[in-house]
């Protein structure tokens, strides 16, 4: 009886630990690595002190209602080793991920500050880290997460704590971001100006489009443009290949065998092509965006430096690893590899209940359900390949609206596709690639998938895109290294020299 009991104790832990590890998250959602877009600058060093988490506990959780007052605790940092009375404050915003504070120790805005005497802070994003209005992800939580919202936290939090507890009155203000928060640092100028005297928006897509086609577009151009322009034709046969195997018994279960995948293919489930075709071409997007930039994966071997586009496309050329199709599954191997993983995850289903966990202590809470939320409702930005041809999937079977069928499948059937209105309202609301705003520079680096997102337009005085050519994601936030290419190097000084003419 008590051996009986034993066994089923077995079973039940043992079937607890396999739904445990049943779940998913893709190695980049929508755009977003772990870790958020604006990933750490570099690791943290055996016992390297960093600055101190503090608290604006009189943030409010909606702004925009004259109703019941709720607060919540707003985490910052601050970094006031390089400030000299009379200096600008430098703000990097918070974006999708929890605030690392080896920002305000290492970067480019880090470099700046030291040559600006700039007291530097750094404000979490509501609904990221530590920094929860609500206690749980629940879609009604939600709710409280926009980009309105943000924007209104920074404004409160720059008069209500950061200018009066630092005795900061009238010090000028510069703003700084990255990817979505590079967007927060535009729209904050845009929609704040009286508050701020500058913003640099880096690699920040300002305009909000259900269908990105041009993000996997662009992906393409990059390997086309590499030392193995075959790259692309042999992607697109491997991606047909896929699809012609589909169909065949045996040859699905080669390609279970081949790509190492965790679970068999279910050929009569209708979202099973897109879901692998997804999780394959997130290999490509990963190494598009970050291509040469370096910065470290937490809790990965990748390194964008060493592996790139034209690794990936020197893999996809090599006629001695066999057929394009085992190509393409030794590039996914080689990032499975990297990633510390012994399969490849793809299952709809187990990717959904993963992300359906409200727990502010589940897995997602570390930013991806809160990011798939806001690219639901505000943003779109879903990436599919009907607007062109691409060669990681053929349109019916990577399309945008796959996107869709996540945000109905976790938030409800009127979260499909329904946020058209959203995007047209918020292009109207900051002006999209039509944005008027003065003092703010664009830096973007023309490799980068988001590139055709971002601000192309002419501005008034003070204030420019910086396009700078061969570089991805964020390329100019980065530590400054000897190895940068001139155009870089080159960017970062007419950046510094923006600054100057804001803060001077
Ligand atoms: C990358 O960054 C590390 C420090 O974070 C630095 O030591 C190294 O020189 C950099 N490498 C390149 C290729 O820029
Ligand atoms: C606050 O800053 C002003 C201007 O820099 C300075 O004159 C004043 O002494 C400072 N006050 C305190 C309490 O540090
Ligand atoms: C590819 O190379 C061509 C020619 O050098 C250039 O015009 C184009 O902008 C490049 N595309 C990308 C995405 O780098
Ligand atoms: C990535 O590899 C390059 C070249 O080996 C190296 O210089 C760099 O420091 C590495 N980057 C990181 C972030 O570790
Ligand atoms: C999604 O798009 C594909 C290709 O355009 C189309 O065949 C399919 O019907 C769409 N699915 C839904 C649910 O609208
Ligand atoms: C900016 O990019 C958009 C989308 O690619 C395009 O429609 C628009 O013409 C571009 N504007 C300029 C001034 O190049």
């Amino acid at each position: 009886m008590t051996a009986i009991k034993y066994l089923l104790l077995i079973l039940v832990v043992v079937a607890e630990a396999i739904c445990l590890a049943s779940g998913w998250v893709p190695i980049i959602l929508r755009g977003r690595p772990k870790g958020g877009m604006l990933g750490p600058p570099r690791e943290k060093r055996p016992g390297e002190v960093l600055p101190q988490p503090m608290i604006f506990n009189l943030q409010r959780r909606d702004h925009f209602s004259g109703s019941r007052v709720y607060y919540w605790n707003q985490r910052y940092f601050v970094n006031d080793a390089f400030f000299k009375p009379g200096g600008p404050i430098f703000l990097l915003i918070g974006g999708e991920a929890s605030a690392d504070p080896l920002w305000l120790l290492d970067g480019a805005m880090v470099e700046y500050a030291k040559t600006f005497n700039a007291f530097c802070v750094l404000l979490e994003h509501r609904f990221y880290g530590k920094s929860q209005p609500t206690n749980d992800l629940s879609l009604e939580s939600l709710t409280f997460l926009n980009s309105k919202q943000a924007l209104a936290d920074i404004a409160a939090f720059i008069d209500d704590e950061l200018r009066i507890k630092f005795n900061l009155t009238n010090n000028k203000l510069i703003t700084f971001g990255g990817g979505y928060s590079g967007s927060l640092s535009a729209w904050f100028k845009n929609k704040y100006p009286q508050m701020v005297d500058g913003a640099v928006a880096s690699s920040a897509p300002i305009y909000m489009d259900l269908d990105v086609g041009s993000y996997l577009a662009t992906i393409m151009d990059v390997m086309g443009n590499t030392s193995h322009p075959a790259c692309v034709k042999e992607t697109f046969t491997a991606s047909n290949t896929i699809f012609e195997w589909w169909g065949q018994p045996d040859k699905r279960e080669k390609m279970f065998q081949m790509f190492r995948l965790c679970d068999k293919i279910d050929h009569d489930n209708l979202i099973e092509p897109s879901a692998l075709y997804s999780a394959l071409a997130d290999n490509w997007q990963l190494v598009a965006q970050y291509n040469g930039v370096n910065r470290t994966f937490t809790g990965t071997t990748l390194n964008t430096t060493e592996t790139t586009i034209n690794t990936l496309c020197g893999i996809m050329t090599d006629s001695s690893r066999g057929p394009s199709i085992q190509r393409y599954a030794d590039v996914s191997n080689l990032i499975l590899e990297k990633f510390g993983k012994k399969c490849l995850d793809y299952k709809y289903q187990k990717l959904i209940s993963e992300m359906k966990q409200e727990s502010l202590d589940s897995s997602v809470a570390e930013g991806a359900r809160q990011w798939i939320y806001q690219s639901c409702t505000e943003f779109g930005w879903f990436a599919g390949s009907d607007r062109g041809q691409v060669p990681f999937g053929p349109y019916f079977a990577l399309p945008f609206n796959y996107s869709c069928d996540q945000c109905a499948s976790l938030f409800g059937q009127e979260y499909f596709c329904s946020l058209e209105y959203a995007t047209n309202d918020i292009n109207r609301y900051y002006g999209g690639y039509r944005m008027q705003l003065s003092n703010a520079v664009f830096p973007s680096g023309t490799n980068d998938p988001w590139y055709p997102l971002m601000f192309n337009g002419t501005l008034p005085s003070h204030a420019q895109p910086v396009v700078i050519h061969g570089t991805a994601h964020c390329a100019d936030l980065y530590p400054s290294s000897q190895n940068d290419p001139p155009q870089l190097k080159q960017a970062r000084e007419i950046i510094a020299n923006m600054i100057n003419t804001w803060i001077s």
